[in-house]
Formats: structure tokens, sequence, C-alpha cells
């Protein structure tokens, strides 16, 4: 959309999430609340985003760093409308400004279009999201006189026994013209029973100037939800888990237990694949068509081609080529490439390493720093030896090598085309190709040793 602005009201201290970290860098599935917002405009098409901030101002403007938004600091916190002034000569004239908060993360894109569209439509000087329910206890309401034209908002600790029973409630979201804003900002006192410059008060304010104000009620309450407290911190994360998890089960992904599945916002995940419980897929993880992942595995910026098994493991940062099984009980580092077709078993290690199609790591081994060609086959209890206390040294491994149970390759060191590492072996000195290395004592029986 265009000519829209947004200021993100975020400086209040949140005293109940009882932390010593700002409320809005609690994070919702794997963002901070403030990003999630922030996040949410851009989506939106919002130019200029301004982010008031207060209590601990440093700490949140340095995790927004780098995300093209501007801050505005209200040192006191003397209510909404003060923290808006604040963020007065952010506002232009001749745009639309969304006020959003830094502790409301579910808020939508989509939502936040409806009520720009809606306020353009209507031709408004404000428009306001608002909601109908049961309980309206702590929130502003929205009276309406007897053919129901919007007249006011009162906030509940304001309002009179009578305008107590109204159900329908202002979620705090509001467009406004610029101009209109701006206006009734100066306009806005401390004139009630907390003492504070409410920003609702520019409701009325711009409808006594002779402009339009309304609200549009929304059905989903669960979008303006401020989280105060843990307890609303883990509603908002199974509501946003949820969200997310539907999307990509309507996409084709098979979730076999939605309330176990913590997939990520970037992640992208292709038809047929199938999630089992207890998986964490996280940051730019890109996982192809086909897959079968988890039970408990946890994939950090992964790319995953198409079906690809992994089961009980950990990776981050590397590839994983079609065809290839991994786990139970691998661990993938990063900087690793792994091909097609290869299987990586039980307490296996992989780090900065390249493995070539076709190659078998079944059980206990550790690749580190290594260039592994194809069709190679790892006895159990390998270990690539990479660092002698100060350095880091490459293991290259050739195609159809085959490498004994609990061989120690000492790095650098190259083992040729088809060569054989006998087992039980310390290799430190390059094998040439197809030849056998054996690397250890030999055997001796002691006749009659015991009766000694
Ligand atoms: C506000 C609305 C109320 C609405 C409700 C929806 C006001 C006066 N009331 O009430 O009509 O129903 O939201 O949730 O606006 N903040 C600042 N600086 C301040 C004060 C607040 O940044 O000086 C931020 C807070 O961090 C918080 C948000 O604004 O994120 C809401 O402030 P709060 O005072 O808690 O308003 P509510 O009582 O929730
Ligand atoms: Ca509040």
């Amino acid at each position: 959309m265009e000519n829209i602005n947004a200021i993100i009201l975020a400086a209040g201290e949140g005293t109940r999430m009882k932390s010593r970290l700002p409320k809005v860098l609690h994070e919702v599935m794997g963002k901070t609340m403030v990003k999630r917002v922030v996040d949410t405009a851009k989506e939106l098409g919002a130019e200029n985003i301004c982010v008031v901030t207060g209590h601990k101002a440093e700490e949140v403007q340095e995790s927004l760093r780098g995300e093209n938004v501007e801050f505005a600091l209200q040192k006191e916190q003397l209510g909404t409308g003060h923290a808006v002034m604040q963020a007065e000569r952010f506002i232009d004239d001749s745009k639309d400004v969304l006020i959003l908060y830094g502790d409301t993360p579910l808020i939508s894109a989509d939502t936040l279009k409806r009520l720009v569209e809606y306020h353009r439509n209507e031709n408004n000087g404000v428009s306001i999201i608002s909601a109908v329910v049961e309980n309206s206890e702590g929130y502003g309401h929205i009276i309406r006189n007897k053919s129901g034209a919007f007249v006011k908002n009162v906030e509940y600790k304001d309002a009179t026994d009578e305008e107590k029973l109204v159900k329908e409630i202002n979620s705090g979201i509001y467009c406004f013209k610029g101009s209109s804003l701006k206006k009734a900002l100066k306009l806005i006192t401390n004139d009630n029973v907390q003492g504070e410059y409410y920003l609702p008060d520019a409701l009325e304010i711009i409808l006594r100037s002779g402009e339009k104000v309304n609200a549009m009620a929304i059905g989903n309450v669960a979008e303006f939800a401020g989280v105060n407290n843990r307890v609303q911190l883990a509603q908002a994360n199974r509501i946003m888990r949820e969200r997310i998890n539907e999307r990509h089960m309507l996409n084709g992904v098979t979730i076999i237990s939605t309330e176990n599945t913590y997939i990520y916002d970037d992640v992208k995940i292709g038809m047929d694949t199938i999630i089992y419980p207890g998986c964490v897929l996280e940051g730019n993880t890109v996982i192809g068509e086909g897959c079968s992942i988890g039970p408990d595995t946890r994939l950090t910026d992964m790319r995953l081609a198409d079906n690809v098994a992994v089961q009980y493991t950990v990776a981050m940062e590397s590839e994983i080529g079609s065809g290839t099984k991994v786990g139970p009980f691998a661990y993938i580092r990063p900087n690793s490439k792994i091909g097609e077709n290869i299987k990586i078993g039980d307490f296996v290690e992989v780090k900065n390493s390249v493995i070539g199609n076709g190659t078998k790591v079944s059980h206990l081994t550790y690749i580190g720093d290594s260039d592994v060609g194809e069709r190679i086959n790892f006895g159990c209890g390998t270990v690539t030896v990479n660092y002698d206390g100060k350095k880091k040294y490459r293991t290259v491994i050739e195609d159809d090598v085959f490498i004994g149970c609990n061989a120690n390759l000492v790095a650098p060191v190259t083992l040729k085309k088809g060569s054989y590492v006998a087992a039980g072996s310390t290799i430190t000195k390059d094998v040439p190709e197809k030849s056998l290395a054996v690397a250890r004592n030999r055997q001796q029986n002691i006749d009659g040793w015991a009766k000694k």
C-alpha cells in the first residue's frame, strides 16, 4: 500500500514479564515481538516506521539495528497519547499513519490492509479496529449513539457503570489521517482517572472537528491480544505457531503434531514432506519435496533437497542432497555439503566437510575439515584427527576408499582412490591408490601366560 507510515509504541516497562529484558524483546516463534510488528508494517508497505522507545531504549534500538526504522524517545511514560506526541515529527500531513504496539505481535498485515482500505473508502479522519467481546474489562470501550454512530472511546477505569456494560472494545490500533492526528495531539490532556495522555481521546477530538470517525469490528480478537506476562507470551507463541503450521499444511506439508512442531517464519517446505513431532525448523531453512523430518530434529539455516530423511538430529548451516538419510542422533555442523544417497547414521558428527554421493558413514564417526569422495565406506568409529592444538588440517579421502573400524586419520593426510585402511589403524602418511594401509601393532599371543 502507498502513502502509509507507522508508529509503533514500545516505551512501556512491562513489569509483569518479571524480566531483565525489555518486554518487546521477548521472542514469539524466534523473533522479538517488536521486530514482528516492524516486519508486519513493512509487509503492508509502510514507508516510514517510527518506533517509540523509553524503557531500556538503547537495548530496543540496538535490537532493530539495520532495520531501516526511525526512533523517537519517550523519556517518561505519560500515556499512549504522550508516546505518539514524541513521534510528531514523523507524522506526514499528507499520509495515513497506523498506530501499532511493540507488545501486540499477532496483528496481521491483512487486517491492517483492510483497516486502511476501510479508512480510505469511508474518508475517515481516523478509523479504529474494534471487536465485540464477552469480557470487556480493562479495555477502552467504544461508545455509540442510538443510531450506532461513533461517539467516543472511554477507558474502562473512567467508564460509568452503564458504559462498562458495552461489549465493543477498542483494540488500540488505528489508522489516522496524518494531518488529523497532528492537530488532535495538540488537544489531548491528562484530565482523567489515570492522569495519562490517552491517545483514544484523539478520536473524539477528530470527530468534533467535523471529520468522520468509525470503528471496523473484526472477529479475530487474538490478533490484537497484548502480551503482558509470560502466560500471554506462551499464548502468543501458540497462536503464531498454529498460524505458520496451517500455512504449510495448506501448502501440502503433513504435520503429525501441530502442538509439537515449531517452524519459524522464513522456512520453506516442499509438498508431501512429513514433519514428525518435536521438530524446530529455524532461520532460512529450505526443505524439498517428499522429505521426512523428525521426530525430534532441529534444523537451522539448512538446505535439504528432495526425499531427504532426517531423524533425531541437530543440523545447521549445511546442505543435504536428495535421497540422503541422516540420523538417528547425528550432528551436522556449519559448512558441510553432504551429497546424494548418503547414509549418515547414529552418533556421527560432520563439520566443515564435503561428502560425495553414495558414501556410508553408518556409526560413531567424526568427519571434520574433510573432503570425502563418492562411495566410501566408513567403519564404525572413524575419526578425522584435524586439530593439533594450534591449527586445523584437512583430510582428503578419494572415491571408493574403504576404511576399517576404529581408524584415526591424522590430517593433513590423503587416502588415494580405492585404497583400504585396516581396522584399528592410525594413519599419518598418505595411502597410495588401491593399496592397503595397516598401521597398528601385530598381535602377539603369549602361551600359558595366565598360569604364571
Ligand atoms: C490501550 C488503550 C485502550 C485499548 C487497549 C487495547 C489507551 C489509553 N488505552 O489500553 O483503549 O482498549 O490499549 O489493548 O491508549 N505505551 C507507551 N508509552 C506510554 C504508555 C503506553 O509506549 O506512555 C505503550 C505500552 O508499552 C503498551 C501500549 O502503549 O505497549 C499500551 O499502553 P497501556 O497504557 O498499557 O494501554 P492499555 O491500558 O493497554
Ligand atoms: Ca496494557
